[in-house]
């Protein structure tokens, strides 16, 4: 697989890499599974997982720690906090820590900054911000992150606050047309030198139909790595196969795709940039981005 690097840190990642939201029982994945597919994936050269404190209370980080138990030192964990505040947000990074069998995460990330208020809340006083510079201090936290996928201008100014070390973005061929990272962050990011790392690739199922060029859309795009959601054996082998071959597209490749998905560009195929998560029938208005 292509090898790229991530931001200032030294690292290099290849372009496929792991998001561990689902690889548990709500999502039909047993331990066992999960287990053979984490290492599956690490033994054919993934080597970024991403998952959260908030993520199917604490199954996806535990399934995962079962893997790290034995494998931290061929795996980067990225984790995240969903409570904003800096005591709230302490609490559940030493969870994190226990579930998933480590003393340390190499990134933690203010998880889904929706909106400017939550922004607020996570780099002002008190603040989560505050726990991941003190747990940084500690070495219980090697990268601060921070992730978004409702407006790109959330994060533009999140880095005028604060040097992220990286961020989590939505990338999918759908997020093009409406409230683009790619347009509106990335150019940004990339001259901080800030590590980005593409999510929603698939549209949350929105674009299963469209696996090959979905990921090798994402794959061309100038982002550090991109984190595809897996659940199944059957579905690591196909990304992995498409990120073993990939080659950009022509830019008549990325028309014609542009041109026959442009037809889910709304709101109940993009749920993350709409008002209501739970019944999309409405974008989100420019510069707020509601909970999603
Ligand atoms: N705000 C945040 O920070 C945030 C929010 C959400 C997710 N995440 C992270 O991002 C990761 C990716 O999630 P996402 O939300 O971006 O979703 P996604 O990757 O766009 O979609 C994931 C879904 O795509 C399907 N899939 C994957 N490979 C497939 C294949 N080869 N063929 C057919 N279907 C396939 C699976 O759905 P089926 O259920 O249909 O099998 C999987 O659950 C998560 O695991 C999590 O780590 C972060």
């Amino acid at each position: 697989m292509e090898i790229r690097p991530f931001g200032k840190t030294g690292e290099s990642f290849p372009i496929l890499s792991f998001g561990a939201q689902r690889i548990v029982d709500e999502h039909d994945c047993t331990e066992d599974e999960a287990i053979e597919i984490v290492n599956t994936a690490i033994d054919r050269g993934i080597r970024y997982f991403d998952v959260a404190w908030i993520y199917s209370q604490g199954q996806a980080e535990t399934r995962l720690g079962h893997v790290v138990k034995h494998r931290r030192a061929e795996m980067w964990l990225a984790t995240k906090t969903w409570d904003s505040t800096r005591d709230g947000a302490r609490r559940q990074l030493e969870t994190s820590l226990t579930r998933l069998q480590t003393d340390h995460v190499d990134e933690w990330r203010l998880h889904n900054v929706w909106d400017f208020a939550r922004l607020d809340e996570f780099t002002g006083q008190g603040g989560g911000l505050e726990a991941a510079l003190q747990a940084r201090d500690e070495g219980l936290v090697r990268y601060i992150s921070i992730s978004c996928h409702t407006d790109p201008q959330i994060l533009v100014e999140a880095l005028n606050r604060f040097p992220f070390d990286s961020a989590l973005i939505s990338v999918s061929a759908l997020d093009h047309f409406f409230f683009s990272f790619v347009e509106e962050f990335l150019p940004v990011a990339q001259a901080k030198g800030v590590a980005t790392i593409g999510m929603k690739v698939l549209g949350l199922g929105s674009l299963t139909h469209e696996v090959e060029r979905s990921l090798r859309y994402a794959f061309g795009l100038p982002l550090s790595t991109v984190i595809v959601g897996m659940e199944t054996m059957a579905q690591l082998e196909q990304n992995l196969a498409i990120a073993e071959t990939f080659k950009p597209m022509s830019d008549e490749e990325r028309l014609a795709f542009f041109k026959d998905i442009i037809p889910l560009v709304r709101p109940e195929k993009l749920p993350w940039k709409a008002v209501d998560w739970d019944n999309p029938t409405a974008w989100i208005p420019r510069g707020r981005g509601l909970k999603s």
